[in-house]
């Protein structure tokens, strides 16, 4: 990428003078995940690496609730998000008088949080999770019913792997996985014969039980280099075929895919320039912040 290097170059500068890092998610476009980041991976990649880093600076390549909750575990560092507007339509689909009144109809279920939430929404839960721990989360309350919020499709998946549990829901959905239909991969097994199919499990239910794997964006990424399916279709945002790609030619990534609007508003552009103007803070207010931290650090226990 030739015309990016400038940009890719004051980003390496501007890191090595703020002391910073770049933690990128693995939606993140090739020419940031390639290059710029220190540390890629999931949710929960990047919140237990959010939790070790030995940096002053955080740049979150992602949305803004990894963002915060990248200054959840570092309270003294400086986090800063390239675009504050990337969001997350299921962050976008609780609030924290949601989770207040969800406690009032179920008395004593504990309430656990998607990281795809405000810090005000994680505050007001027991626990986080993220789709790659959620079953070991739900299992580890070791209770009969639990509130698992906000993302309804990711409650219905991971609800057949805790069947002795009862998960109850909120109507919130990834405005990326859930335009995928059970269609969309009978097409594609159509045309490919013998492809294997990996689904995220924000994806709706009748689309992951077409797929032959679900896991997180690491989960997924782990089983195509490890078992190396000569054609494969990721069930994702687009991204993450096009960075797994780089590395295994020998691979073929068959399309459909989405993009994230949010993710995809991050660049080298603006990563260089929170850089060198030291914005977007995040700033969580510290009351709130403990009580988030609370429920991040819990997840984290579970299995470290
Ligand atoms: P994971 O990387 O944790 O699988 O999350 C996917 C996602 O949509 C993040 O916004
Ligand atoms: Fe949110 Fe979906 Fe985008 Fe992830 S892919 S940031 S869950 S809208």
């Amino acid at each position: 990428w030739p015309a990016l290097a400038p940009d890719v170059e004051a980003i390496l500068r501007l890191k090595r003078e703020r002391n910073a890092v770049v933690l990128a998610h693995n939606y993140q476009a090739p020419e940031i995940f390639h290059t710029v980041a220190d540390i890629v991976g999931d949710s929960l990649a990047l919140a237990r690496e959010a939790a070790r880093v030995d940096a002053d600076v955080i740049v979150l390549a992602g949305v803004h609730f990894m963002a915060e909750t990248a200054k959840l575990l570092n309270p003294g560092k400086t986090v800063l998000m390239p675009d504050m507007a990337a969001g997350c339509s299921l962050a976008d689909s609780i609030t924290a008088a949601d989770v207040r009144a969800l406690r009032a109809k179920y008395p004593g279920v504990p309430v656990v949080t998607y990281v795809n939430t405000s810090a005000a929404v994680k505050a007001e839960s027991d626990v986080c999770c993220t789709s790659g721990n959620a079953a070991d989360v739900v299992r580890a309350l070791g209770v009969p019913r639990v509130l698992m919020i906000p993302d309804e499709f990711l409650a219905q998946n991971v609800q057949k792997q805790v069947p002795e549990v009862e998960l109850l829901t909120w109507a919130g959905h990834c405005e990326v996985h859930e335009r995928f239909t059970p269609a969309d991969i009978a097409d594609v097994r159509e045309s490919y014969p013998g492809i294997t199919v990996i689904a995220h499990p924000e994806c709706p239910p009748d689309v992951v039980e077409a797929s032959d794997f679900s896991g997180s964006t690491a989960m997924m990424m782990n089983y195509v280099t490890e078992k190396r399916p000569s054609q494969v279709v990721l069930v994702t945002e687009c991204s993450m075929a096009d960075n797994i790609a780089v590395a295994n030619p020998d691979i073929e990534f068959i399309k459909p895919c989405n993009l994230c609007p949010h993710m995809k508003r991050i660049t080298l552009r603006n990563i260089r320039e929170a850089l060198e103007t030291m914005t977007h803070e995040i700033t969580v207010e510290e009351g709130l912040a403990e009580r988030a931290r609370l429920a991040v650090e819990r997840m984290l226990a579970v299995k470290p």
